[in-house]
């Protein structure tokens, strides 16, 4: 019985056996075994909140399905993009529509902020939605705004990127991305459990408008990836 119980002892006590040892070895026994039913009790109460609440998720889910919006470019009209001496005359405006899929959510738009890229760099930022025109989305509706980008920028196209840009130029379509940072809340019945970000991007394929108004090609419209 003494050497059997030596592996457990290993490492603790390496003197002679000593017979106190099996006293309180038997009353932490039945310590042990009211724990375990304490334990036991404690077990079942936490399983069956976690499967309690799990079901609550579950059934919020099919009720209310949320759904991210639905963001996409229907126009695009650029009228200047020129790149010499290192910076980039741009003129583009964008005409989008955000659309909530959602049968029993509202959708607050707080802000917007567009930003335009060309060849990984970022070239203008304008606000689209402000606290000026922010405003609610109700369910299974379209709503439109629109973004402006205009101006001019210093930035350095290498010698890969310029040669994509005299592509670019002789095709007359400008790959152009925009991508949009959203500050969003979502409505159920009028409670607003807070505000979060949601991100789209739209790889753009946009042509130039030539100067009597003419383009190559009309602008396909693209539907932007959301996220959040
Ligand atoms: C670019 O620089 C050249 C020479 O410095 C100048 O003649 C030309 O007008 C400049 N172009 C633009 C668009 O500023
Ligand atoms: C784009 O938006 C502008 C201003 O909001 C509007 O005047 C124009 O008609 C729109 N274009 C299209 C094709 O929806
Ligand atoms: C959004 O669209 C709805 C339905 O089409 C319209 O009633 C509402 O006025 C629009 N809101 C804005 C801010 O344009
Ligand atoms: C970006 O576009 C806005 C709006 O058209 C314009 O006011 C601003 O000057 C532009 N910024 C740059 C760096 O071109
Ligand atoms: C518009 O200008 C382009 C060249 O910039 C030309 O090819 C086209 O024929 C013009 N279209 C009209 C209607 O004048």
């Amino acid at each position: 019985m003494d050497n059997n119980k030596q592996p457990q002892l290993n490492g603790a006590y390496y003197g002679p056996a000593i017979p106190p040892v099996e006293q309180p070895h038997q009353h932490s026994h039945h310590r042990r075994g009211c724990c375990c039913c304490l334990f036991n009790i404690l077990w079942i109460i936490f399983v069956t909140i976690i499967i309690i609440v799990a079901l609550a998720i579950l059934i919020f889910y099919v009720i209310v399905q949320p759904r991210p919006f639905k963001f996409t470019v229907t126009e695009a009209k650029l009228t200047e993009f020129n790149y010499e001496n290192n910076t980039l005359c741009h003129n583009l405006v964008l005409n989008f529509t955000l659309r909530n899929p959602n049968k029993k959510l509202e959708i607050l738009y707080d802000k917007a902020e567009g930003q335009a890229f060309y060849e990984g760099t970022r070239f203008n930022t304008t606000d689209a939605i402000t606290w000026l025109n922010s405003f609610r989305q109700y369910t299974k509706t379209t709503n439109r705004t629109s973004g402006v980008f205009s101006g001019q920028q210093m930035m350095v196209l290498d010698q890969d990127q310029l040669s994509h840009f005299e592509e670019n130029k002789r095709s007359g379509i400008f790959d152009i991305d925009v991508k949009v940072y959203f500050t969003i809340r979502f409505s159920l019945n009028d409670f607003i459990p807070g505000d979060m970000k949601a991100k789209a991007k739209c790889a753009l394929e946009v042509p130039l408008s030539s100067s009597n108004g003419t383009t190559v090609a009309a602008f396909k419209l693209t539907k932007c990836d959301v996220s959040y």
